[in-house]
């Protein structure tokens, strides 16, 4: 059973600059609320509620000011400082004590994931005991992305940014795997770019045959919002849906509120705590 999950928030976002010289990317807004809000609610509605996120070295105050400890949301949340990006494998390493004897999920801090059964998938997916298991959606351009080909449900071949076709199946940001994942990761060389690479993490489990892959499906979403085309796109997504059903994508608050992690007492706390705004008045409504 895994129970602790990891953010990776930090990064240059240099595909984003100038947006991003003085803001962390995650700190930036998807139409109504904080990228870090969308992660952190995948991770929530898996039910995982020991959440490490992975800050920049300085960018702790900036952080905490939004989510402070978790306790409104009925989980806990910690922080730890990357001082560089060093790839996403060093996300274990340095959460190597906060992870301890558990299995542990990653999710990519700018990723964006919507669909049908995904509250299903993933309340399966923490259920993994041995091995890794990542997600995979199609796409239309897999040179842009780490690219899988499968068989039934084990990986048979990654491949980062690949060159000539194998697969239009794109690894996602979000991925789940057992306690080796810390043995494993301080394994790894670094790569030619200098960073720890997630797809020679990966190799690793699939060279034992112990990586599986699930799918979000055609009914799905999954959004990069790494470059200003695919952010605006992501914003887009949220407020059309939002504006259209009248519900909110990644209010954490309201998935607390459904795990029935936390009362109506909290949710009058995070009212005081936004203040008077679109936000809150949703927070209301929940509690009506
Ligand atoms: P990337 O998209 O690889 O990098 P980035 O967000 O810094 O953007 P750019 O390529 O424009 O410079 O990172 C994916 C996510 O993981 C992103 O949310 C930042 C985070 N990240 C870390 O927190 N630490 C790391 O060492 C790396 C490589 C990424």
């Amino acid at each position: 059973m895994i129970k602790k999950g990891i953010i990776l928030s930090g990064g240059k976002g240099t595909r984003m600059s100038p947006l991003t010289k003085a803001v962390n990317k995650q700190l930036l807004p998807i139409y109504d609320k904080p990228l870090i809000y969308y992660p952190l609610s995948i991770l929530m509605l898996a039910k995982i509620r020991d959440i490490l996120i992975v800050v920049n070295k300085g960018q702790l105050d900036q952080y905490k000011k939004l989510l402070p400890d978790g306790k409104n949301l009925g989980i806990k949340i910690s922080y730890v400082e990357q001082d560089k990006p060093r790839g996403l494998p060093d996300a274990f390493i340095l959460g190597e004590k906060f992870i301890g004897k558990s299995g542990v999920s990653l999710i990519l801090g700018d990723n964006f994931f919507y669909g049908q059964y995904l509250s299903e998938k993933l309340n399966n997916s923490i259920k993994l005991n041995k091995g890794a298991k990542v997600f995979l959606h199609r796409v239309k351009k897999p040179e842009k992305y780490g690219v899988a080909r499968f068989k039934k449900n084990k990986i048979t071949l990654i491949k980062e940014k690949p060159k000539k076709f194998f697969s239009d199946f794109a690894i996602t940001g979000l991925y789940f795997f057992d306690n080796n994942v810390v043995k494993l990761s301080k394994k790894l060389k670094p790569s030619k770019r200098g960073e720890l690479e997630i797809t020679d993490l990966l190799n690793l489990y699939k060279k034992n045959n112990k990586l599986s892959a699930d799918f979000i499906g055609r009914g799905g979403a999954w959004l990069d919002t790494g470059s200003i085309s695919d952010y605006y796109k992501t914003s887009d997504f949220v407020s059309a849906i939002e504006n259209r059903q009248g519900f909110k994508i990644a209010c954490v608050e309201e998935i607390a509120l459904l795990n029935k992690w936390i009362t109506r007492k909290h949710i009058n706390n995070s009212i005081k705590f936004y203040g008077n705004c679109e936000y809150s008045d949703y927070l209301r409504k929940l509690i009506k």
